[in-house]
């Protein structure tokens, strides 16, 4: 694979496929970390004297066209960040877009409107890539978020165009996510939340060949204490992943994996933020464990701090919600402490670590929530493997 630095872009007009797929709140970006993300690339092109064409999706607008889904804040939050005009296209390919593209001088920018208000993103259609593709000198992809989708920004319009690479977002996270999967340090502690088992069973069966010990939290623990014959009263639990969980645990065993479920949990009957929170060891009927216990934070706590290296996936409770959110801080300040090399993949963990304030303090927070899953768990991402193509 190509990486920006390696391409001719002097002069050239770029198409730069970017995830500017951000949380907006009343018409403006509420999380820039992303846009943040992609300036060292677009600053790059411009001190080359690219002509650059940004292209993003937002949201999930499914080939329709939704105000409250345009990506014109981006544009003003972007202008705002690099210190120069934006221009920003009201459409993504047609005739206005066309003589934008063809009017941008050197150093320029310009955005498109969100992708997938045309049904052809989703659909990686040949036809709207080709539209995209038209003008197009050279395609650099620097939207890791969105590596793990064929859609045509990503797959079929890189086909399309010889002159093609990666950029500097691509390039940090694959060479930091490939550090996990390739280079171990031991102790390796891998640690799993959020509300499903059935997201990370394969980042588990992965990544347990590497891992020394694994700690679980988030509502998955349920599924895991259940199938260990434990009370979890009212608790989320996936009944029909029962079966696997017991299964990754006795693999776990097998390979000498240390394998760690909460000891204690704060309960709620109600979700609600003001709801009475008992700490219980053994769930009783009628409450829901909403996040581990501080036996448990305080355990977990000492594993991370002596680990060599640590990869953390999902939250350890419903965190979004201050009465709930201790053993997710309290995990992500473990991580700041520890003198590994720390991953941090979805956004529910990376918002965990900013709620925490220790987002500096991590090696490497994934700016992919479905894209770091699927790489974690060893599997090709499409926008990858398409810019490896001759
Ligand atoms: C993300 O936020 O994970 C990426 O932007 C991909 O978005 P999607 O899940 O809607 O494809």
């Amino acid at each position: 694979m190509k990486y920006v630095e390696q391409l001719p872009v002097q002069g050239k007009t770029v198409f730069l496929r970017v995830d500017f797929n951000v949380p907006l709140k009343d018409g403006r970006v509420e999380d820039d970390t992303r846009i943040k993300a992609a300036l060292p690339t677009i600053k790059f092109l411009q001190e080359k004297g690219a002509r650059i064409i940004l292209a993003s999706h937002l949201g999930r607008p499914k080939g329709q066209r939704k105000p409250e889904l345009s990506l014109k804040p981006v544009a003003q939050r972007l202008a705002e960040l690099l210190g120069a005009e934006v221009k920003f296209c009201p459409e993504t390919v047609g005739p206005l877009a066309q003589q934008m593209k063809k009017s941008l001088g050197e150093r320029e920018v310009l955005l498109l409107e969100n992708l997938r208000f045309h049904p052809g993103e989703t659909g990686d259609d040949e036809e709207f890539a080709r539209q995209l593709a038209e003008g197009i000198e050279v395609y650099v992809n620097d939207a890791f978020g969105t590596c793990h989708r064929a859609h045509a920004s990503v797959h079929a319009l890189a086909r399309l165009v010889p002159l093609k690479g990666a950029g500097f977002l691509v390039k940090k996270e694959v060479e930091n996510l490939s550090r996990v999967l390739k280079n171990p340090a031991h102790p390796y502690v891998l640690i799993a939340g959020g509300a499903k088992v059935s997201d990370k069973i394969p980042v588990l069966k992965n990544l347990m060949s590497h891992a020394d010990k694994v700690l679980v939290g988030g509502a998955m623990a349920y599924t895991f204490l259940k199938a260990s014959g434990k009370p979890v009263g009212n608790s989320l639990v996936e009944e029909e992943m029962m079966e696997e969980a017991l299964g990754i645990m006795e693999e776990a065993e097998r390979k000498g994996t240390e394998f760690l479920l909460p000891e204690d949990h704060r309960c709620v009957r109600e979700i609600s933020e003001d709801a009475q929170v008992k700490i219980m060891e053994e769930i009783e009927d009628e409450w829901k464990g909403v996040d581990i216990g501080p036996r448990t934070e305080k355990l977990y706590g000492e594993k991370i701090r002596q680990a060599a290296m640590i990869v953390w996936n999902g939250p350890m409770g419903i965190f979004e919600m201050e009465p709930f959110s201790g053993g997710t801080v309290a995990v992500a300040k473990a991580v700041a402490d520890s003198p590994a090399f720390s991953v941090v993949g979805g956004g529910d963990s990376a918002s965990a670590v900013k709620k925490a304030g220790v987002q500096d303090r991590i090696s490497h927070i994934s700016t992919g929530g479905g894209a770091s899953l699927e790489f974690l768990s060893g599997k090709t991402l499409p926008g990858l493997e398409v810019l490896e193509e001759g």
